[in-house]
């Protein structure tokens, strides 16, 4: 270990997902793929929605969206993780560490505030269909998409701002395959009490806010699906359910977690107090997992993105047969 104790932190040793080297080589080629499936699937429903004119509709703008934020989680730290396999010795520059800090804190505040985004669409549409074309109109769905990511610009600025100036003198081991905010600031040599608190309250505020607005908006829908049973609520109930698992699979395992430990539940990156093996399988779901799922959540049981794709395909084919 190199133990610079006089002076400042340059650098950080990542301990990796595993530390086992036998299990390297295998974990090295399972990443890959999956990282080359999460490339695949998002790219693919961006292409299927930007060259399908019937997909553009705000529905389908916010669901490429998600998936460009899914293709930014997952890129934030896994290359480098996959990278890492590779070497014994992981380490990263304190300027990467607070980028990786920087950029987790954005995207994974802006994919919670895009899918509040994607409710409320689902909520005009639903609730309001007549007025469906007036209310979600090209400035309101721009501003549906701006605001996830203002959203997360904010709150990762407030989260650094409380990090940027701690003092590094020595201890520089973090426990985890990036560099996950509440154990960077664990290094510090000083008292983070308080200042974990406030990482916390940051991300739980956030989480905790998110999460009531969905469950409050999907209780609103169903009420309102379950009342008048028509052929047009038959359409939308599928995307529902679409919406649903998604929403249950982002914040589900974060719930699962708070029943278990009673702690103070936010996502990931947001468990100051106790580090336990856990917190990395929960980083791998979030960083990798969910951006995999999304799209095939959305794609699987959608008949529309389906047809489009088929076409996409079929246009491929014959753009190609003409050279
Ligand atoms: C995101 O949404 C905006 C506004 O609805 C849209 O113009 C843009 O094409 C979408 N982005 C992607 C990657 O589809």
């Amino acid at each position: 270990m190199n133990e610079t104790n006089h002076s400042r932190v340059t650098e950080f040793v990542l301990l990796g997902l595993s530390r086992s080297q036998e299990r390297q080589p295998f974990l090295f080629l399972i990443f890959s793929l999956l990282y080359l499936a999460i490339l695949l699937g998002n790219f693919l429903i961006i292409l299927t929605v930007t060259s399908d004119s019937r997909l553009h509709t705000p529905m389908y703008f916010l669901l490429a969206n998600l998936s460009l934020i899914d293709i930014c989680v997952a890129s934030f730290a896994t290359p480098k993780m996959i990278a890492d396999f590779l070497v014994e010795h992981k380490t990263i520059s304190f300027e990467a560490c607070l980028a990786q800090i920087f950029f987790v804190h954005l995207f994974a505040g802006g994919e919670m505030v895009l899918l509040v985004s994607m409710v409320y669409d689902r909520y005009v549409a639903i609730c309001k269909p007549l007025h469906y074309t007036t209310i979600m109109n090209w400035r309101v769905c721009i501003t549906l998409v701006l605001i996830p990511w203002c959203v997360g610009f904010i709150h990762t600025t407030s989260q650094l701002a409380f990090t940027v100036n701690l003092p590094f003198c020595g201890p520089n081991q973090v426990d985890s395959f990036f560099c996950d905010l509440p154990l960077v600031t664990k290094l510090a040599c000083t008292d983070t009490y308080v200042i974990s608190l406030l990482i916390v309250a940051d991300s739980g505020l956030l989480s905790l806010s998110s999460f009531l607005l969905l469950v409050v908006s999907y209780t609103v829908i169903l009420i309102t699906v379950r009342s008048h049973s028509s052929a047009s609520t038959a359409k939308a109930r599928s995307t529902l359910t679409a919406h649903i698992t998604v929403v249950t699979l982002f914040f589900g395992p974060c719930i699962f977690i708070y029943v278990l430990f009673f702690g103070p539940c936010v996502l990931i990156y947001a468990w100051p107090f106790k580090s336990f093996a856990s917190n990395k399988v929960l980083a791998v779901f979030y960083t990798v997992i969910t951006p995999l799922l999304n799209p095939v959540i959305y794609t699987l049981r959608n008949q529309k993105m389906q047809e489009a794709m088929k076409k996409l395909r079929f246009q491929n084919v014959s753009s190609t047969q003409n050279f």
